[in-house]
């Protein structure tokens, strides 16, 4: 065992109210994708375009969580978790995305809210999490500013009923990743390829943020609203002016292009000059949010991994990110750099002031294998979460109020586009029989919350 794995020292270094807790999200876990009235959603469809996901996997059982939350709020509990970050599918609310509330979609998340806190744990719920009803991208989706109102009918349906004991919402899991993976790149559901569109996207995912922010907070006593940014640490490939200049615009067409807007200072100038550049705005004109006030209790940082970012000419998006030879990787390839975290930790700080931050996911995957006894055991998991809670430590240390820190994720489970093929859990699911194993990563996480409680 080397110090890394040693929680007591570890868990020392937290204060006996920092939030320990799990993240996870709708279509990724709970399955049971026709049933109690839910309409399809983009993901739905998108998994069954061929190619678009690997194994052709789709959401359809999932990890039945639909049918096994009491079981998995039990285990969370048995991982000593304080909170637990989950997403509301809106297909099972509106399962149109307008019009009827339909009571048994609604009704799950109500009993799992419940269900968490009768087991102790604070729920934390995330409005949407990039599952949007397909009968709303028929019309445009997110693209189409009606979007607005029609988020904000379905966060009052899911507001007025968890409002009572629900005080910690997030309204947009990675705006960025839903607006540029999504409508530019195309590989994530609805899988287009236009610049344009997706700027529109990023516009109204901020402009429904306000209007979500409004219906929250006339509901919810004390209520603390925030947005789930993903914010990976760029760095330029050399000391070049031009590799310089792309790490910084890869953050400033990205991260601070939301993280701006919210805290009130409008899109930022230089995101918006590469933008523009780039040709992204062409024939649309961005709104954005007005500008004066902060729309953000708090900001949730998913962190995973550094970029490296090489210019190939002084043009604008003209660059590509690469894994430099050697670099510790995990299973999705993603760069293994936790004093990344520190850093981003230490800017967003700098650059923002925030109240608070909360880690809403971080975390690896592996391809975890069972050993004869039937244990797993993921000391390469264990390693990288003991690094990054540690590179929370060493922020906190310098200032940086970071409150809580929620793992990615509870479970295995549907990576996306890379199908059931990812292991992110601290849990192993084993999919045909849906029998869940906590991994050594699950014991090392409750014996760390539990040497920061004594
Ligand atoms: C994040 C997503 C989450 C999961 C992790 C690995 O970008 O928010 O759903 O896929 O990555």
């Amino acid at each position: 065992m080397t110090d890394e794995f040693d929680t007591a020292a570890l868990g020392g270094r937290f204060p006996a109210d920092f939030t320990w807790g799990f993240a996870a999200s709708a279509y990724q876990i709970e399955g049971a994708t026709t049933e109690d009235g839910r309409g399809p959603s983009i993901w739905d469809t998108f998994a069954r375009v061929p190619g678009a996901v690997v194994n052709g996997d789709t959401g359809d059982v999932a990890c039945d969580h639909y049918h096994r939350y009491r079981e998995d709020a039990r285990l969370l509990a048995e991982l000593g978790a304080k909170a637990y970050r989950f997403s509301v599918a809106w297909t099972r609310v509106i399962p149109a995305g307008t019009g009827a509330v339909n009571r048994k979609g609604l009704d799950f998340y109500d009993r799992l809210v419940d269900e968490l806190l009768d087991n102790g744990i604070q729920p934390m719920v995330n409005l949407f999490h990039w599952d949007l009803p397909q009968a709303l991208q028929d019309r445009g989706g997110f693209a189409n500013p009606e979007v607005i109102g029609w988020f904000t009918d379905f966060s009052s349906a899911v507001v007025s009923k968890l409002a009572d004991r629900v005080s910690d919402w997030m309204t947009f899991n990675e705006p960025g990743v839903f607006a540029f993976l999504a409508h530019a790149d195309g590989i994530h559901a609805p899988g287009i390829k236009h610049w344009p569109t997706a700027m529109l996207v990023a516009d109204n995912q901020l402009r429904s943020h306000v209007a979500a922010v409004e219906v929250i907070r006339s509901a919810v006593t004390d209520s603390r609203i925030g947005v789930a940014i993903d914010v990976n640490q760029a760095v330029p490939a050399t000391d070049s002016e031009d590799d310089v200049r792309a790490a910084a615009l890869w953050h400033a067409t990205r991260d601070w292009w939301f993280l701006d807007p919210l805290f009130g200072r409008g899109y930022p100038e230089d995101g918006l000059e590469a933008h523009a550049a780039a040709g992204h705005t062409a024939g649309i004109e961005l709104v954005g949010i007005p500008k004066g006030s902060v729309y953000l209790d708090y900001i949730g940082l998913n962190y995973y991994r550094r970029e490296t970012v090489s210019a190939h000419s002084e043009r604008a998006f003209d660059w590509t990110t690469d894994v430099p030879a050697g670099a510790e990787v995990t299973d999705m390839n993603w760069h293994v750099a936790p004093d990344g975290l520190t850093a981003i930790l230490l800017e967003l700080q700098r650059r923002y002031s925030p109240k608070e931050i909360v880690i809403s996911e971080n975390g690896a995957a592996y391809d975890d294998k069972v050993a004869a006894d039937g244990s797993v055991p993921d000391a390469d998991r264990v390693s990288y979460l003991a690094r990054h809670v540690a590179a929370v430590a060493d922020a906190r240390d310098a200032g940086v109020p970071v409150t809580g820190y929620f793992t990615w994720s509870f479970m295995d489970n549907y990576e996306w586009s890379f199908g059931y093929t990812k292991r992110f859990g601290l849990i192993r699911v084993d999919f045909p029989t849906q029998r869940r194993t906590i991994k050594q990563s699950g014991h090392w996480y409750r014996d760390l919350g539990t040497a920061v409680r004594r």
